[in-house]
């Protein structure tokens, strides 16, 4: 089956046709990156904006890049949640009329879990396993029995972990966008500089959460407090002691979710997927076997929406012409007290 993905969700345009929901044809992504650059973050209404004009190129070039013409292809998906609603509308409004026109099936996409199945694209992955989403708007521990059966143990109960990335590297100025400019800055700095501090979240329904408020509001608001010795520092030394203890408190849960429900396989996800200290470290620590998307699998793109629609498709026929986007979703996140 030849599927078309097409996401537009936040500021990736992009669009890839696979086969059977593993074979990659073509994976084109158009970032708005340059565009938002000047005001620091996405601008919704720019995005939206910018998307209306590269859907159709971008993918007429996955088409292309493919070798495949319209008229051969099996089925469209596209994101229709979470996101940048006039965003997500461009690409599903465009995915849905495409379906209509060359009369193929038509399946909408949850982003969360199309970054989930990423790393299935690449290689056979059994299930069950602990997935670990984390991108910009989501930090998810979860235990994956299915592409579409998924149980949340643990959530941020405040800030996504990606969001704590770049809202460090804007108040610091540490470039844009702010989860690679922090990880390439950490290279050059010393991550004991600073010892800032981790949440601690572990009794009963905490003890696979993660909270990244307080790192955040240390990092920007009280850095002097955690400074280790009186020396000067610099802005490679905030960002590594900061992606530092990021990372560490994502193993801390995850480290847990394995040892309590002995599934030992951890299957990556998502934007924060691609930081090089969570691949290191993960990759090291004893009893877990973990799986990383390859980087341009980590960030959106539409291969992971094609890859998991080909199931939707496969599965239910996909869905109603009439199905619409939806900004936000329940069961991703927590909200305490309850
Ligand atoms: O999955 P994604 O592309 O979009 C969302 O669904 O949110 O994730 C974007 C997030 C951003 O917060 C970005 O700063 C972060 O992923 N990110 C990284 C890295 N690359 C992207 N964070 C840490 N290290 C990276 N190398
Ligand atoms: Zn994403």
């Amino acid at each position: 089956m030849i599927v078309l993905g097409i996401e537009s969700s936040c500021d990736e345009c992009a669009a890839s046709v696979v086969v059977d929901g593993r074979k990659i044809l073509s994976n084109v992504i158009a970032t708005q990156i340059d565009m938002h650059r000047p005001f620091n973050g996405v601008v919704p209404e720019i995005a939206s904006r910018i998307h209306t004009e590269w859907i159709a190129p971008v993918v007429r070039e996955a088409l292309e890049a493919a070798d495949i013409k319209a008229s051969e292809l099996d089925g469209i998906a596209a994101t229709n949640r979470p996101g940048l609603m006039g965003s997500l509308l461009v690409g599903l409004s465009y995915a849905k009329g495409f379906a209509w026109s060359l009369g193929i099936p038509f399946a909408g996409v949850d982003h969360v879990r199309a970054h989930l199945y990423a790393a299935h694209l690449e290689q056979d992955i059994e299930y069950p396993y602990i997935g670990l989403l984390v991108s910009g708007g989501h930090t998810i521990i979860c235990r994956v029995d299915d592409f579409d059966t998924i149980e949340i143990m643990g959530t941020t109960i405040d800030d996504a972990v990606g969001e704590a990335f770049d809202k460090v590297a804007k108040f610091h100025g540490l470039g844009y966008p702010g989860g690679i400019a922090v990880d390439r800055l950490s290279y050059e700095g010393n991550d004991k500089a600073f010892n800032f501090p981790a949440p601690s979240l572990h009794k009963g329904d905490h003890r696979y959460d993660v909270s990244y408020s307080g790192l955040k509001n240390a990092v920007i608001n009280q850095l002097h407090q955690f400074q280790n010795g009186d020396g000067d520092y610099t802005k490679a030394d905030v960002a590594a002691s900061f992606q530092k203890r990021a990372v560490q408190i994502l193993i801390k849960r995850l480290n847990r979710a394995v040892s309590d429900t002995g599934i030992n396989r951890v299957v990556a996800g998502g934007g924060v997927a691609a930081n090089s200290r969570l691949r290191r470290e993960l990759s090291e620590v004893s009893g877990i076997d973990v799986t990383f998307p390859s980087l341009t699998l980590c960030t959106d793109n539409g291969a992971m929406i094609a890859g998991i629609g080909y199931h939707y498709l496969k599965s239910n026929g996909g869905d109603s012409l009439s199905l619409t986007a939806a900004a936000r979703v329940s069961g991703f996140r927590k909200t305490y007290p309850k």
